[in-house]
């Protein structure tokens, strides 16, 4: 299960990836300078999903990679005993919103099937959404983060389950509580995990 021809989920990943890196669907495609599609363990049991890119992912195409991926990174060791090749990490949306300001609803519907592609390709048992966008877009809702994190929410056919989180950002902005209860979270994930979700 190494290269897109011997594993389907790696080919059909890389078809929307190849998809993705042409996309024009939304206003965000004349700003970007790199697609962001995406990265990890195809096969991984558990999904990391946030907002979109900022500046540094732009600059380099991968997701997580500036100062809220590197304590997503801490936070997926600390609590969840993982490291980020152990995930799959995606976005809601692929491509930078210009000064890192909020996504727009049209933008998030256009690059939907991205997302709903990696979901359906990866079959995760969990998938943590960071932040508002991510879990608001996944369980349909417009429920606030602060209610809505910390329990598992049954999503799809397959056993799924949506655990929603902070985002590393508000962590950073706003400190220690914040914290406290992301360790939380990532701590329950990984239970999660190994309970195999049912
Ligand atoms: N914030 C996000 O939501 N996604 C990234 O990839 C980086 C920062």
């Amino acid at each position: 299960m190494g290269s897109p021809a011997s594993d389907p989920v790696r080919a059909a990943l890389a078809v929307l990836a190849a998809e993705a890196s042409g996309c024009t669907r939304c206003p965000l495609a004349a700003t970007r300078t790199t697609v962001v599609f995406g990265e990890g363990d195809p096969h991984a049991g558990m999904m990391v999903v946030g907002e979109g890119p900022g500046r540094e992912e732009d600059l380099q195409g991968r997701p997580f990679v500036g100062r809220s991926g590197q304590l997503l990174d801490r936070l997926l060791a600390e609590e969840a005993g993982m490291s980020r090749n152990q995930v799959y990490i995606a976005n809601v949306v692929k491509c930078r919103p210009p000064g890192n300001r909020d996504p727009e609803p049209g933008e998030i519907e256009a690059c939907h099937s991205y997302l709903a592609g990696q979901v359906a390709q990866i079959r995760p048992r969990v998938v943590l959404t960071l932040g508002n966008f991510s879990t608001r877009t996944l369980l349909s809702t417009n429920e606030g983060i602060t209610k809505l994190r910390g329990r598992p929410h049954p999503w799809g056919p397959d056993g799924t389950v949506v655990l929603p989180t902070f985002h590393p950002a508000a962590a950073l902005r706003g400190g220690g509580e914040v914290l406290a209860r992301m360790r939380a979270d990532f701590v329950r994930a990984k239970e999660l995990l190994s309970e195999g979700v049912q």
